[in-house]
């Protein structure tokens, strides 16, 4: 059956790593095998630009009826001063609550490669390989009330939300352990359950559903220890699973552990493995239509798309494999130069496809 994948550039540098992963695509189409129909649709300024929503009924209406969904990046400084409802990230927010994309997986992973691009020692970070499963679509990004209101005596003050309902709890979990289960089978829960009260049902939930998995070793950790330990000695975690806003933070921090955000890849999942695929870094405006940005982590993201949602685990080995391969070679972007020679996006993406035809 032919899978259909929506194709979202967005904003920035989008559009130019995205062109370079459907050239992966269009190249596993032809001599892979790979049944794929792709259609493109505006998401967050671009969709601004040209419909004033930063999530145009179009878009979504494309979503719903994808199997996948491949993004490249949203924002830029021109829409910072928007109304909040019409900011880019509203289009992303809105995609994940929508789609209901509740599971974040976020690996973080060194590639020997480049294990000087990290700014910690080699021996901390060689060999990582951690995966982040955030919670998305839930937690205080979404909880309700919020705004801003004004007191008595007109000074205003800003609120909002952190409230987690057992089934939230539970099924990111679920996807948690699951993913643990096909790795070394440890999983780290973060929480602040010193101080909040979610935190505390976080904890039992966790403690509950661990049950149903007695393969796998939970441990518990308090946000502000896992952010150290994340720096001290990262290799200590396998899996680790968290709130929304937790996650947020962490996977910046074990993003840089790598030293290369331009080569990490996400995955955000829904109850039936339909998901959104997206490199965690953003739209780098500054470097927006320079042809310099790094399309690895997008490519890398269609790697997790194949496996997770069509089911097609051979193929993203041979994209896995294709990067090795370039990183071999010795080619490289600018942001993994390391002051060395550098090939642009274009040509990093050419270089993929090369290596996948071999
Ligand atoms: C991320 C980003 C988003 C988030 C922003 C762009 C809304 O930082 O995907 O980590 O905070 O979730
Ligand atoms: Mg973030």
């Amino acid at each position: 059956m032919t899978s259909k994948i929506a194709i979202l550039p967005g904003d920035g540098i989008g559009p130019e790593i995205i062109d370079e992963a459907v050239k992966v695509l269009n190249c596993l189409q032809a001599n892979h095998g790979l049944d794929i129909e792709m259609e493109s649709a505006h998401i967050g300024g671009a969709a601004y630009d040209e419909s004033g929503s930063p999530l145009p009924q179009a878009t979504l209406d494309l979503c719903k009826a994808s199997n996948a969904i491949l993004l490249g990046a949203v924002g830029g400084p021109q829409y910072e001063s928007l109304e909040r409802d019409l900011r880019p990230e509203k289009g992303l927010l809105g995609l994940r609550s929508e789609l209901e994309l509740f599971s974040n997986l976020r690996p973080a992973i060194l590639y020997p490669q480049l294990a000087n691009a990290s700014s910690l020692k080699p021996e901390i970070v060689s060999g990582l390989d951690i995966m982040i499963v955030r919670e998305l679509t839930g937690g205080i990004y979404f909880g309700q009330p919020r705004g801003i209101r004004s007191l008595e005596g007109g000074e205003r003050e800003g609120y909002n939300t952190l409230v987690y309902a057992e089934h939230e709890i539970e099924r990111i979990a679920r996807s948690a352990f699951d993913v643990a289960m096909k790795r070394d089978k440890k999983v780290c829960s973060v929480d602040k359950a010193n101080v909040l009260e979610v935190s505390e049902l976080w904890r039992e939930v966790m403690i509950r559903v661990s049950k149903d998995y007695p393969e796998v070793e939970l441990s518990h950790m308090y946000v502000d220890n896992a952010s150290m330990q994340l720096v001290k000695w990262p290799k200590q975690f396998d899996v680790m699973v968290t709130k929304n806003m937790f996650g947020d933070i962490l996977s910046d921090t074990a993003a840089m552990l790598t030293g290369s955000i331009g080569m990490l890849p996400s995955a955000s999942l829904d109850q039936n493995g339909k998901g959104m695929y997206e490199p965690i870094h953003g739209s780098a405006p500054d470097i927006a239509g320079t042809n310099t940005a790094n399309p690895l982590a997008t490519i890398l993201s269609v790697a997790m798309m194949l496996r997770y949602s069509l089911n097609e685990s051979v193929i993203a080995d041979l994209i896995e494999q294709a990067v090795s391969d370039v990183l071999d070679q010795g080619i490289r972007t600018q942001d993994i130069a390391d002051g060395g020679a550098y090939v642009s996006t274009r040509e990093m993406g050419d270089a993929v496809v090369k290596a996948l035809q071999k």
